[in-house]
């Protein structure tokens, strides 16, 4: 407990699933959370249930596509908290289709909120860490998928691989300044983005060597890894968190 005390935690897509485990954990271990959301309902019971551990939040309903939303979204959490130390770029949609027949508004959709999204987060919070030179952390979900490939998941591949060297980028070029960011790979984690109940369970029994599906709160605790001290020597890693998926 009180592993992120005085901290202030940047969580996208907070509303449900592995952000909404991200956020419940870090409120436990202490920090304050700017989260944001395309559903505000959701998002607004999530941060209660986060004020529960005594701590404080602010939340928006916030589309991490859209440059201006995200810049009053990271002033308002700076007004209200003094600065942001810890950014988790979570969210994200998935897209299932044959390359053939992925059209190029779904592609530069799925772009737009995988990726460009973690590109204007995290701009928009580093160019605050150099002004007041704080050593801030940058996680980042990324994905198995940014490691091996997906029939008919081309485009979503793309983001998450796209994800993954963003993030080896800032880490090596930010460095220096005492920054650090890693991302994630989870496998298949048990949330409402799983496309199929049925292939889940025939992945869980047969492909994952520990036969589960992945919980949230199995990311969750990874995250937590990732913005605390204790990964102080740790940057630019994507590190997978898939239950053995990519053993094979
Ligand atoms: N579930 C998995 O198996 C899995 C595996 C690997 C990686 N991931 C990644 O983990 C992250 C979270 O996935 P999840 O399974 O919790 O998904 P989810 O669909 O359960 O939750 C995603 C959240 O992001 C929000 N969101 C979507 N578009 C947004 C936007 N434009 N602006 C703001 N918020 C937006 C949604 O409203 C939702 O609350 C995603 O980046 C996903 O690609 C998930």
């Amino acid at each position: 407990m009180g592993r992120l005390v005085g901290k202030t935690a940047l969580i996208t897509g907070a509303a449900r699933g592995i952000g909404r485990a991200i956020a419940l954990r870090f409120a436990a271990e202490g920090a304050n959370l700017v989260l944001c959301d395309l559903n505000l309902k959701s998002l607004s019971t999530v941060a209660a249930e986060a004020e529960s551990n005594d701590i404080k939040t602010l939340y928006r309903p916030t589309d991490v596509a859209e440059r201006d939303q995200i810049q009053e979204l990271v002033d308002d959490g700076i007004a209200e908290f003094g600065m942001i130390h810890i950014v988790v770029n979570n969210a994200g949609i998935f897209f299932n289709a044959p390359f053939e027949r992925t059209s190029d508004e779904q592609f530069d959709h799925i772009m737009s909120v995988n990726v460009k999204s973690v590109f204007l987060v995290s701009q928009i919070v580093i160019r605050q860490w150099l002004r007041h030179e704080i050593k801030g952390t940058i996680v980042n979900l990324a994905s198995i998928g940014a490691a091996v490939a997906f029939v008919d998941s081309a485009a979503y591949c793309a983001t998450k691989g796209a994800v993954a060297t963003m993030t080896r980028c800032i880490a090596l070029e930010y460095g220096p300044r005492g920054i650090r960011a890693n991302s994630m790979a989870p496998g298949i984690i048990d949330t409402p983005m799983l496309p199929s109940q049925e292939d889940s369970e025939r992945w869980a029994n047969n492909t994952i060597p520990l036969r589960r599906l992945g919980e949230p709160s199995d990311v969750a605790d990874l995250a937590l890894f990732l913005a605390s001290d204790e990964s102080r020597y740790i940057t630019g890693e994507m590190i997978f968190v898939d239950g053995g998926w990519t053993l094979h």
